[in-house]
């Protein structure tokens, strides 16, 4: 492969490597772990089907002079957000949109992963398989898009691969011994002290109710964590990963419904995030996996399949049967909506005789307890020593049973001062303020919206910015779930920040941030004409689509422009990094 290599990430991808003798990679870009957990079991399937080995490698990990020696590469890739590349895989992704190789030599099929409630669904999956045209890389199979809740095509497109496509491709070699050695390696290396599969184990400090005492929903907390020896390092727009247990009381029911004891060792490839490298699998009891490595509410097709093919007992296994027989895939309504209204706790219940010989087996049919990302709310600049949350209590009614968020309950209702959780930072390039501080910047967060803006108003402080601060939030009631408003306000008197706020349910109509907007739009027009960067944090479905709505009206009034050019004045602030979200669903 002759490549030109831009100066700054040659260091970072070109290292000569005793590069292993293996004839597949399966290579993938991941988020949440998703991906990672695809391509772990197509690295299965591969070996138990075809008899070949392959190697599983994070994109954020590849050395791209390995691309030489590639015959077979099977990608695997999640898509972020607004149709971008899953961040720690940016890097892989920018690299090859900005270089031309020779892959010629290279056969490869893409499994893109996406979310269809977001825009430009599998967005990432569909850049990484233009990239390989463009390097003229020989396409095996077309790409294959997969709603990431439909765990059934996964299986379809690795039983596909397995057993259609590989067994007919011709010349790939088998794997030499020093594969064996070079893995281990891989797996031993990491960059920094704590990250994703290495968190640290932070204790809390603070822990303050930022909404009315006796509130039923939408309750919100400010959290602060210790950042001790860890040397984790953020800046504002970052988030804070939080691997949560899941609630001991519901773990032991479990147990019991197993019929086995706390202490029962379990042997399961599990995720064994919370301790990272340090998990010694042997060691590994039914309590532990089951409070920190396995999801115990969101369950998988897979498990009632599992159950059915163990069930002793006629009655429960029509039961069984007919859930899954009633649909395929994301089709089968029934099955979708029993898995949503059900827990582990709550299915084991049902089907009491539905018990594997081997339990090991049974927990394997489990999804990965995932982490939550949570915006940091604190500036290091302010202070290095304690990592901040504002989290609101996720706590809803589903078809008449409560349900909860595990990490946010985790950290309000079960965990106490001094009591650890394990976290790491998790990068957002997406959501960054101007490097000049002179720039002025539109901050719009409603809810929980508000945390990164902390930060931002925090490390403009610090910074002695002199760009003007104009901040948009926007809550139910003034005294029910105004969050920091102490803060807010004494910024706003200080006039380090010129806060405008929305209460939605203070006035017969409702009265939300974009109407805010919409009332001071000449000025809003004025800050981004002047060159002033806009930020939208909170919810997308509804907030961000109506902020956006409210922005193109503002430049249609006060710039004497049509509808189009406004939206096409937007688009071109996002391509700038001037006009930036952090939102979810
Ligand atoms: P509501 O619940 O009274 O409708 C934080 O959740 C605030 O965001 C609440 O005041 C909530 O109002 C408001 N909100 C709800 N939908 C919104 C939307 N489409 N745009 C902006 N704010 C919204």
């Amino acid at each position: 492969v002759t490549v030109v290599i831009k100066k700054e990430i040659k260091e970072r991808f070109i290292q000569p490597t005793n590069v292993a003798n293996v004839p597949i990679l399966v290579l993938y870009g991941t988020e949440y772990g998703l991906s990672a957990e695809v391509a772990k079991k197509l690295e299965e399937e591969i070996n138990k089907l075809t008899g070949m080995w392959a190697r599983v490698v994070d994109m954020e990990e590849y050395e791209m002079i390995e691309f030489d020696k590639e015959q077979l590469v099977l990608i695997i890739t999640s898509t972020y957000g607004d149709g971008v590349p899953p961040t720690t895989a940016r890097p892989f992704f920018d690299y090859l949109d900005a270089n031309e190789f020779d892959f010629s030599h290279i056969q490869f099929c893409v499994l893109a992963l996406g979310d269809r409630s977001y825009p430009y669904f599998c967005q990432a999956g569909k850049m990484m398989e233009k990239y390989f045209e463009k390097c003229k890389a020989q396409k095996i199979r077309d790409r294959y898009e997969v709603d990431q809740e439909d765990w059934t095509l996964f299986d379809k497109w690795i039983e596909t691969v397995c057993s259609n496509v590989i067994p007919t491709l011709k010349g790939l070699e088998t794997r030499s011994d020093d594969y064996l050695y070079e893995k281990a390696k891989a797996f031993a290396g990491n960059q920094g002290k704590h990250h994703k599969k290495k968190p640290y184990q932070s204790k809390l400090l603070v822990k303050r109710l930022l909404t009315q005492q006796g509130l039923k929903d939408k309750v919100g907390y400010h959290f602060e964590f210790e950042l001790g020896d860890s040397e984790l390092k953020f800046i504002p727009g970052d988030a804070l990963g939080i691997l949560a247990d899941n609630p001991a009381s519901e773990v032991a029911e479990i147990i019991s419904l197993f019929k086995k004891s706390a202490s029962f060792k379990i042997n399961t490839p599990g995720w064994h995030y919370q301790e990272g490298e340090q998990a010694n699998p042997s060691q590994i009891t039914l309590e532990h996996i089951l409070t920190k490595c396995y999801d115990i509410h969101n369950l998988k097709p897979e498990l009632i399949s599992h159950l059915k093919d163990n069930c002793k007992n006629a009655g429960e296994k029509e039961k069984l049967e007919a859930l899954l027989s009633a649909g395929t895939g994301k089709a089968n309504t029934v099955l979708t909506k029993f898995l949503e209204e059900h827990h582990l706790v709550d299915v084991l219940k049902m089907f009491p005789s539905a018990r594997a010989q081997n339990l090991d087996d049974t927990i394997s049919q489990l999804a990965k307890l995932l982490p939550r990302y949570y915006s940091i709310a604190s500036s290091m600049r302010k202070d290095d020593k304690t990592v901040a949350l504002c989290v609101a209590v996720v706590k809803y009614n589903l078809h008449g049973t409560e349900r909860v968020g595990i990490a946010s309950t985790h950290m309000a209702e079960r965990m106490k001062i001094g009591d650890k959780v394990s976290i790491y930072v998790n990068n957002n390039p997406d959501f960054r303020l101007p490097e000049d501080p002179s720039t002025p910047i539109l901050m719009i967060g409603p809810g929980t919206g508000i945390a990164p803006f902390v930060a931002f108003i925090q490390e403009r402080l610090s910074l002695e910015a002199t760009g003007e601060n104009h901040l948009f939030f926007g809550c139910r009631r003034s005294d029910e779930d105004f969050l920091y408003k102490q803060e807010l306000e004494n910024w706003a008197n200080d006039g380090h920040i010129k806060l405008y706020t929305a209460f939605s349910r203070e006035t017969s109509e409702k009265v939300y941030v974009q109407n805010r907007l919409l009332e001071n739009s000449q000025q809003i027009c004025d800050l981004i004409q002047a060159g002033g960067h806009i930020y939208v944090c909170g919810d997308a479905k509804y907030m961000a689509v109506d902020v956006h709505a409210a922005l193109a009206t503002i430049l249609t009034k006060h710039m004497s422009i049509d509808q189009a050019e406004a939206e096409n004045l937007l688009h071109q602030l996002e391509k700038q990094k001037r006009y930036q979200k952090d939102t979810w669903f």
